[in-house]
């Protein structure tokens, strides 16, 4: 069993393949965190809460004064009854206040686990140990039930969280936050790892200590953004790759969000993630109930490497759905930095021709297609054929593509509407904006309002008109601006600050749709890149393109950001020109390819304006990925230099069953009197012999991993090496 409840001392101890989680009541009626760790095989208290009189920390009535829930290590914090810590949710009440108090009354232990009613959420396979605690608590004043949801993934490593908040009394009532998780450490040693970033710069990691202050990252753009990440993980001082303590933590959700943590006077330290509640409130009539999206977090004392292969892992086979989620990705070009708007049927042919011929598989047809779209000021929402760049229609240019043996793959940007389009005449009131406001553009382009029904059916129908009249089988699913203007012409006064979460609800409710109905169809989801890259898109497209920066250099960063939570397979990854359009950066071909294989691998440049040698060594890359593709897509990464801390990056992809290691090892600048490189590499066998492919030369796993390999030293910038080896029979 993962889930052991003792029910005399009323402790739940949940057990993953690495850590323990312990909860239980306290005083009989608060439900309390004991423990969060390294697995232990019993809980009897040893750690138990001392309870002491501090100052200022009030007493819950008829308690002693050493009891307060100011110091008590909690589940779910309530606000205004002693805890002067940051709440996990807060209620306003008909009345005007805003005071609750949560006591425990019951649980549930079931096998398995349940869907999120209109959310995106992992789940369990047949061959998972995978078992659910429920834990309801009850406001008997207010009544109002708050529903803890525990599941635990025990060989997965991986556990989740989330919360339903029902309104069992006779008046309505409005969530002013409603968290999904919180932790209460009594323990203030950590670092705290984030990662920041841009457009063009997305997942740079951030590591700093936990101090006595509220360390918050959050968004409230409308998307998860590409500002921080909906991740964070807390470490110790001495964790490294390799080892020491990681708790990693994850969001479910594409919306606002916030993930903080709070030091106290006493140093323990809350640790929280949930929707973000800044500019939020959710009205609950009476009976209706509001389910938080979840937390997937996971516990190991050995390192970041091992906390991401378990979060690669549980999110290829436990996240992402569909046709697509085992198979092997094609490789595709994509017209976007070949030609951006300027483009005709013949042109397009061209390249698909020359792509072809070297071995790409599919050929994505990029914005500018639709409407009367030739600059990005117009046509978002017109989702019909632009017939001056493609007067032979749509379905022609994709059977000229599909004849000549490729796949064909188109781009939308769905959730937009531009003022200048048919769209816009007919249903100016479908966007995002306030009645007499003149609402802000972002990208030339306003934000369909996804809260509302008629929209969620016009873009359903308009997306599967396109997708039956041409033999399509990928979409690259755009979103290029954030929120603003939060007010919907179809909700009611009390409900405008619901805008952005029925946003979120009707995107979901819109791919769930479309994705069910074209099943077959691989989406690929994207937000100026990696500016949406979060769980909640990959439930339901199983690809996100990582960042619009395509410069192999600034991508070693991003793509190890990204790396740390995301699995590779998920990672769009592009060989593009030289000099690189975002920065300008002139690399060889084979470290554009290299960085491009350390994920889901494609090219994005005109290959009809390439030299002869070009093309062949790009015919070569193709052929090498296409060799390993699988070792590409769905081994194990290891992370051997981090690019944030030298002058080079280096990772190997190591099958899943240890036979094949692919090391890639990538150098910055040619520097005078520079180190001599060594490699250590990880993930192999041992005691069994490994042979480099290329020279025959063999050695063990455990020399490898511990001599390594001497990387030879190239005098030419942004210089890479490849290195193959394959277990000796
Ligand atoms: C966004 C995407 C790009 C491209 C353009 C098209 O920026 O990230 O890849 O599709 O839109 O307008």
């Amino acid at each position: 069993m993962a889930i052991k409840i003792d029910l005399q001392k009323q402790v739940f101890h949940l057990q993953t393949r690495e850590a323990s989680y312990v909860c239980g009541i306290v005083e009989g009626e608060y439900l309390a965190h004991f423990y969060y760790g390294k697995r232990i095989q019993s809980y009897n208290g040893s750690n138990a809460i001392a309870y002491i009189d501090r100052g200022f920390a009030p007493n819950p009535p008829g308690k002693p004064r050493t009891f307060s829930l100011d110091t008590l290590p909690q589940e779910y914090p309530c606000y205004g009854n002693g805890d002067f810590r940051q709440p996990a949710y807060q209620i306003e009440f008909a009345d005007g206040t805003r005071v609750s108090d949560l006591k425990y009354e019951t649980y549930n232990h079931n096998i398995g686990k349940s869907e999120l009613a209109g959310l995106p959420a992992t789940y369990p396979l047949e061959s998972d140990t995978c078992e659910t605690l429920t834990i309801s608590l009850y406001d008997k004043i207010a009544k109002v039930r708050v529903i803890l949801t525990y599941t635990v993934f025990e060989e997965k490593n991986m556990m989740t969280r989330h919360v339903r908040i029902i309104n069992e009394s006779t008046e309505n009532l409005h969530l002013l936050r409603c968290l999904s998780m919180n932790i209460d450490f009594r323990d203030s040693d950590f670092e705290l790892l984030t990662l920041y970033g841009a457009h063009n710069n997305e997942k740079n990691v951030e590591r700093r200590q936990v101090n006595h202050q509220i360390q918050k990252i959050e968004s409230s753009r409308g998307t998860s953004s590409p500002h921080q990440a909906p991740y964070f993980a807390l470490l110790r001082k001495e964790t490294t790759e390799t080892q020491g303590d990681v708790y990693a933590f994850n969001f479910v959700y594409s919306g606002n969000f916030v993930a903080q943590v709070q030091q106290d006077h006493y140093d323990s330290v809350r640790v929280q993630m949930g929707i973000n509640d800044f500019d939020f409130k959710w009205q609950l009539k009476p009976g209706q109930d509001f389910q938080t999206p979840e937390v997937v977090m996971s516990y190991t004392s050995q390192g970041l490497g091992a906390s991401s292969r378990d979060f690669h892992q549980f999110y290829r086979h436990n996240l992402c759905r569909g046709h697509f989620k085992e198979k092997s990705r094609p490789i595709l070009i994509n017209n976007w930095e070949a030609t951006y708007f300027d483009f005709e049927e013949k042109k397009l042919l061209e390249i698909a021709k020359k792509a072809q011929a070297v071995g790409i598989e599919l050929f994505v047809l990029d914005d500018g297609w639709f409407g009367k779209r030739n600059d990005d000021t117009t046509s978002l929402g017109d989702w019909v054929v632009n017939e001056e760049k493609l007067p032979n229609g749509l379905n022609n240019l994709a059977t000229s593509i599909t004849g000549l043996g490729m796949e064909f793959g188109i781009w939308f940007e769905p959730e937009m509407i531009s003022q200048v389009s048919d769209l816009y005449k007919q249903h100016p009131d479908w966007c995002l904006r306030i009645e007499n406001r003149e609402p802000t553009i972002g990208r030339g382009q306003l934000v369909l309002d996804l809260g509302n029904p008629e929209v969620i059916n016009y873009l359903f129908n308009a997306i599967t008109k396109i997708l039956e009249s041409a033999p399509i089988t990928y979409v690259k699913w755009d979103m290029n601006r954030h929120l603003t203007d939060l007010g919907s012409a179809i909700l009611p006064t009390i409900q405008q600050s619901e805008v952005v979460h029925r946003y979120v609800l009707g995107l979901y409710n819109l791919m769930e749709r479309l994705t069910t109905k074209f099943s077959t169809v691989l989406f690929e989801s994207c937000s100026s890149g990696g500016g949406r890259y979060d769980a909640g898109m990959l439930y339901y497209m199983p690809q996100t393109w990582t960042s619009d920066n395509t410069d192999a250099i600034c991508r070693l960063s991003i793509q190890y950001g990204t790396s740390l939570v995301y699995p590779p397979v998920t990672m769009g990854c592009h060989v593009s020109t030289t000099p690189n359009h975002q920065v300008g950066r002139e690399t060889p071909l084979q470290t554009r390819g290299v960085v491009a294989m350390a994920g889901n691998f494609g090219y994005e440049l005109d290959v009809t304006k390439l030299e002869p040698t070009e093309l062949a060594e790009i015919e070569q890359q193709i052929q090498h990925y296409k060799k390993y593709r699988d070792i590409f897509q769905f081994g194990d990464l290891y992370r051997l230099l981090a690019p944030t801390q030298a002058n080079d990056a280096a990772w190997s992809m190591v099958s899943r069953d240890k036979e094949i290691a692919i090391v890639t090892y990538v150098k910055l600048l040619s520097l005078p009197a520079a180190p001599i490189k060594i490699l250590k590499l990880q993930g192999l066998e041992e005691t069994d012999i490994y042979e480099h492919t290329e020279t025959g030369e063999c050695f063990s796993g455990d020399e490898l991993m511990n001599a390594g390999i001497t990387v030879p030293r190239v005098k030419v910038d942004f210089h890479s090496q490849q290195w193959i080896f394959k277990k000796k029979q």
